[in-house]
């Protein structure tokens, strides 16, 4: 083993110690050699300087058809993971420029500021009507009640989705991302992208006043995003849209119950909230490693050299840990500079979502602390779950006593 290999597996029990395991990564060394669970090499890269050069670093490409390549390359077998569906494989984070840049100014021009801004209103909405439904429960589990349903309402109304397709959704995307059953990923991928295909469909023959009609809209006036890439940036903001919120809601709470006092400080002062926020997406950023990357040269990163060729994992969970950017990384607090964490990446991938990310994360922990001063983690919390996914950083579920 060179010494830039190392004998760590990225596996569920990995993510079950995340901070842990990258700590000891990240002072043994910048960039290691590592494996994930089902044998695919992949590099990661541990310290906040190189995690961010490294996000905005052009040899570090997200082209799928290269990644496709370098997986089967490595993991001739594996012919699930090496073969997506192209209908929902082409969004632009899986693209370099030019194609990045033609398809991302297109989404700009119809995911607007204002657009997000005019939501407003129906995320404080949505909120109130979730929590109204807690009743009088005196227990709920804040993920099933409140972290998931309210981006995917959002997403799915930004969009234009039907309410009925609403819950396949979960189903969905959940699935998807379990890294566990690569077959049955395979399966939910093929549905929804089916799904999307009839919507893309029925918004071009009615259009609306939803993302999706501005998206062909666009996209007709230019003539320059095809079917499959219109289909495929629809599946992209739809993922991205909420299996990332859900977890800076879910991470956001755990955070604030795991000292006493926290929940109430943050209710006698609701102007903790944007503080609360960031400090939430930095402490237990929910994409964990970055998306997919793979060398097209050689980089250097610290004085290891990635060769050509090779999977790269930037992980951003591990740089916003890092000692040397943020003073005692793993104390939660509200009231340090956040400010810099790279939870929405960095450079020309940077999160096209984050305002309404930080909207919806607001939104949920005002009201929430606004109407539920005495709330606290139930028993079953002592000792959270993480999800085995390798993109995304969530709780299993997130039992919490109401009152
Ligand atoms: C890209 C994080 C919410 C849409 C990204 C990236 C990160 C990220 C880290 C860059 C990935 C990389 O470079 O490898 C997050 C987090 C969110 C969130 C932590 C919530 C807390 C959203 C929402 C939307 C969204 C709500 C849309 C409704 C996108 C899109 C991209 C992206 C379209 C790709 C941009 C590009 O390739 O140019 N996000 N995101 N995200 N995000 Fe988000």
């Amino acid at each position: 083993m060179s010494a830039t290999e190392h004998p760590t597996v990225i596996d569920a029990d990995f993510v079950q110690h995340l901070h842990e395991r990258y700590a000891a990564l990240r002072e043994a060394g910048p960039a290691h050699r590592v494996r994930t669970s089902d044998g695919l090499p992949v590099w990661v890269v541990t310290r906040y300087a190189d995690v961010r050069a490294a996000l905005a670093d052009p040899r570090l490409s997200k082209d799928v058809d290269g990644a496709r390549r370098i997986v089967q390359d490595k993991l001739p077998n594996d012919q699930v993971r090496g073969t997506p569906d192209d209908a929902i494989a082409k969004h632009m984070l899986n693209l370099d420029p030019p194609d990045h840049t033609r398809i991302r100014k297109l989404v700009v021009k119809a995911f607007t500021a204002r657009r997000v801004d005019e939501l407003c209103p129906r995320v404080e909405w949505l909120t109130a009507r979730l929590l109204d439904a807690f009743g009088d429960r005196d227990e709920v589990d804040l993920l099933d009640a409140l972290a998931f349903p309210l981006p995917i309402q959002v997403i799915c109304e930004l969009l234009g989705v039907d309410e009925a397709h609403r819950e396949d959704f979960r189903t969905w995307t959940n699935t998807l991302l379990d890294a566990s059953d690569r077959g049955a990923a395979a399966a939910a991928a093929a549905d929804l992208s089916g799904y999307l295909g009839e919507l893309v469909a029925r918004k071009r023959a009615e259009p609306d006043a939803d993302l999706v009609s501005g998206l062909i809209e666009a996209s007709e006036d230019a003539d320059r995003l095809s079917r499959d890439e219109l289909i495929s940036m629809v599946f992209l903001l739809l993922i991205a849209g909420h299996e990332t919120t859900v977890n800076l809601i879910g991470n956001a709470v755990l955070a604030l119950l795991a000292e006493p006092g926290r929940w109430r400080e943050l209710h006698a002062d609701p102007g903790l909230v944007e503080p609360v926020v960031e400090e939430a997406l930095r402490f237990d950023s929910p994409v964990m490693h970055g998306t997919f990357r793979h060398t097209v040269q050689p980089v250097d990163i610290g004085g290891v050299e990635i060769p050509a060729h090779e999977v790269v994992w930037v992980s951003i969970a591990s740089a916003n840990r890092d000692p040397q950017r943020f003073g005692e990384p793993d104390r939660f607090d509200p009231r340090r500079e956040a400010q810099g964490h790279l939870a929405f990446g960095h450079g020309i991938h940077f999160c096209l979502g984050a305002q309404l990310a930080r909207l919806e994360g607001r939104t949920a922990l005002r009201q929430l602390s606004a109407r539920f001063p005495g709330l606290r983690a139930a028993p079953a919390l002592r000792e959270p779950q993480w999800r085995y996914s390798t993109l995304i950083r969530g709780l299993r579920e997130l039992p919490v006593l109401l009152r």
